[in-house]
């Protein structure tokens, strides 16, 4: 049958596969050894978040645990820094998630399914530690068709060789209700107690946005289930579906194919720009997922601003969930292309489900702090109304922050009308200078020393009858004199209540990338800025309150970062 097929191909390609021949296709893709840029002065270019040495990267791909080190694939543009769709698989690997190696191309176009591009796709870790990547290929007719590669050698830690499974395409869009241009992205799969692999690829159907469930014995034989996942509402494409259980009793991950009463599972998927997810039921039996609220109801976001086509995986070492996503730019085109890069990484986070089961918690992965220098930190400084308090003593275009808020007095928060349904447009209609009651109070980030330039991240709390609401905004319009860059200002309602609690923010700052997690990371907000001004020793570090409540920094600690080692 199948199975005896595909080990019988796997040992084949281990054993006698032709692997010279492999390689030597590979010397003649592209730029094989990538030379770091050295030669310009980039102040955007980040040194502790993850890009390629130049060109064009966007989604991560297959992230995975193997043997000691994380790999990360990802979507490259060997050829310059913008995207076109012969797009190929870069790979790097890392001990640590903050360190890391780039080794080279992974899964290029060679073949008929898949010469037009090789698109995302995930890894998939079968039974004795073997792991398999299913990825979407543009086929000789462009079709999008779903893949299987295999590593060559699975002694070699670093996984550096993979081989395409000669029955690709292993999924095709036959149905005739599937659009062939639309058809991509399949999940990491899972197995179910039958034994049967499943796997969720994502499309568009006359309903809008759906993925499709694939099911097989083998991993090679794959059959179509009745039943997509869909929302009730119509959404555009499904992008990068990411399907898991979290624990409910721990902040534990657990991994993929884990499903009884102690999990609930994440649906999350990409449209209109962002990542959304649901939380929901899903019973292993009948493949159904039911989410307790849809994605247009319940506006759950991995992250309020650039953030999208994350992907997920577990990490057996740290029993974690470990998510992250691409980060795009927000100059214009010919900006990245005289820079000669475009895109990055966000710092891998782990995720767990809040203690109120309604949402997702996600913090930088602990790695990150090893990074941190020069620890600043004090406790208890007032904040007065209209003023600004500078944070010196950190570098303040590579640092990460820690800050607590303590309200002291709440009578005059501003009251909230219940039109304000939409957290973004209240950002961008009362901004950080547009003065409140308790609030807008935060930090300036990336900040020129006249404050001509800066980033704001802060919060405003509006009581609504008997509660408070806290949102929490980043506020990019002044965060740079220069005007071809989008500046759009994000937000986000966090669940914090604050009479019983203080509102926290963290922000990680590289160059050009500002990560704001809020409320212990209830609500989390990425943004992207080119300052002028404030680069590198001129950015400046402030806080700031321009309410009419005064509010006491409980505790705020700021440490510089070192940079990471990315060769
Ligand atoms: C497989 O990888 C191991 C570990 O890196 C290495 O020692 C071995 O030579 C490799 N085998 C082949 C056939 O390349
Ligand atoms: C693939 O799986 C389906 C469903 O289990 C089965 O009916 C079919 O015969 C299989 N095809 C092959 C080629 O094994
Ligand atoms: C986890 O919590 C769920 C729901 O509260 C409960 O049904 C389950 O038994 C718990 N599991 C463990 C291992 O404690
Ligand atoms: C990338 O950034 C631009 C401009 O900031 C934005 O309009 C676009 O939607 C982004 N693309 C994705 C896929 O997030
Ligand atoms: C705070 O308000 C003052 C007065 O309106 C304004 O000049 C200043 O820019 C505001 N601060 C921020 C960070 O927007
Ligand atoms: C806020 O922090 C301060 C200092 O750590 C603490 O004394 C206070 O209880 C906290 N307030 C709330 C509401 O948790």
């Amino acid at each position: 049958m199948a199975t005896s097929a595909l080990w019988f191909l796997w040992l084949w390609f281990i054993l006698v596969g032709d692997v010279t021949e492999v390689e030597d296709s590979r010397r003649t893709h592209g730029d094989l050894y990538p030379l770091q840029i050295t030669s310009i002065k980039q102040p955007y270019r980040t040194l502790y978040h993850f890009q390629p040495p130049r060109n064009w990267m966007n989604d991560p791909n297959a992230p995975m645990y193997y043997k000691g080190y994380y790999h990360l694939f990802y979507q490259y543009n060997p050829y310059g820094a913008v995207w076109r769709p012969d797009i190929i698989w870069a790979h790097s690997v890392s001990t640590d998630l903050v360190n890391w190696v780039h080794l080279d191309h992974a899964i290029y176009p060679t073949e008929t399914f898949d010469i037009n591009g090789c698109w995302s796709g995930s890894a998939t870790i079968l039974p004795g530690n073997k792991p398999v990547i299913l990825y979407t290929g543009g086929d000789s007719k462009n079709h999008q068709v779903q893949n299987l590669a295999l590593p060559v050698n699975l002694s070699d830690p670093l996984l550096q060789s993979w081989v395409k499974l000669p029955q690709n395409p292993l999924i095709t869009p036959i149905n005739g209700g599937i659009d062939p241009e639309n058809f991509r992205d399949p999940t990491t799969a899972w197995q179910g107690p039958d034994g049967e692999w499943r796997v969720l690829v994502g499309t568009q159907g006359e309903h809008g946005g759906m993925a499709i469930l694939y099911r097989s014995r083998d991993f090679v034989n794959w059959t179509e289930s009745q039943y997509p996942f869909r929302s009730r509402e119509k959404t555009s494409i499904w992008e990068c579906p990411d399907f898991y259980p979290v624990s409910l009793n721990t902040t534990n991950g657990v991994d993929t194919s884990v499903n009884n009463p102690s999990v609930k599972h994440v649906l999350k998927v990409n449209f209109n720009s962002h990542d959304y997810y649901t939380l929901g039921s899903y019973s292993s039996y009948t493949d159904e997922y039911i989410p307790d609220t849809d994605f247009m109801d319940s506006d759950l976001r991995y992250d309020y601003g650039k953030f999208y086509a994350s992907k997920s995986f577990f990490d057996p070492a740290k029993n974690r969930r470990i998510l992250w996503a691409w980060v795009n730019e927000s100059d214009s085109e010919s900006e990245d292309i005289k820079r000669g890069w475009s895109g990055l990484q966000s710092i891998p986070r782990s995720a767990w489900l809040g203690k109120t089961g309604r949402q997702l918690v996600q913090w930088p992965v602990e790695e990150i702090e090893k990074l941190r220098i020069n620890e600043v930190n004090f406790k208890g400084e007032n904040l007065r109304s209209e003023t600004v308090f500078e944070v010196s003593g950190v570098t303040a275009s590579q640092a990460d922050i820690e800050v607590s808020f303590e309200l002291p007095k709440l009578a005059y928060a501003e009251l909230m009308d219940p039109s304000w349904v939409d957290p973004q447009l209240l950002c961008s209609d009362k901004g950080a200078s547009v003065k409140g009651g308790v609030g807008p109070f935060g930090l300036l980030v990336l900040a020129s020393e006249d404050l001509k330039e800066h980033t704001a991240i802060f919060f405003r709390v509006f009581k609504n009858k008997d509660r408070y609401v806290v949102l929490m905004c980043s506020d990019q319009s002044r965060s740079s004199l220069s005007e071809e860059i989008d500046k759009t200002t994000y937000g986000a309602f966090v669940d914090v209540d604050p009479r019983h609690e203080n509102i926290s923010l963290r922000s990680l700052i590289d160059h050009s990338i500002v990560e704001s997690f809020g409320g212990e990371g209830r609500a989390c907000i990425t943004a992207r800025v080119y300052p002028k001004l404030a680069i590198d020793e001129e950015a400046r570090l402030y806080a700031f309150n321009n309410g009419t409540e005064n509010v006491i920094i409980s505790r705020l600690r700021a440490w510089s970062m070192k940079s990471a080692l990315i060769y």
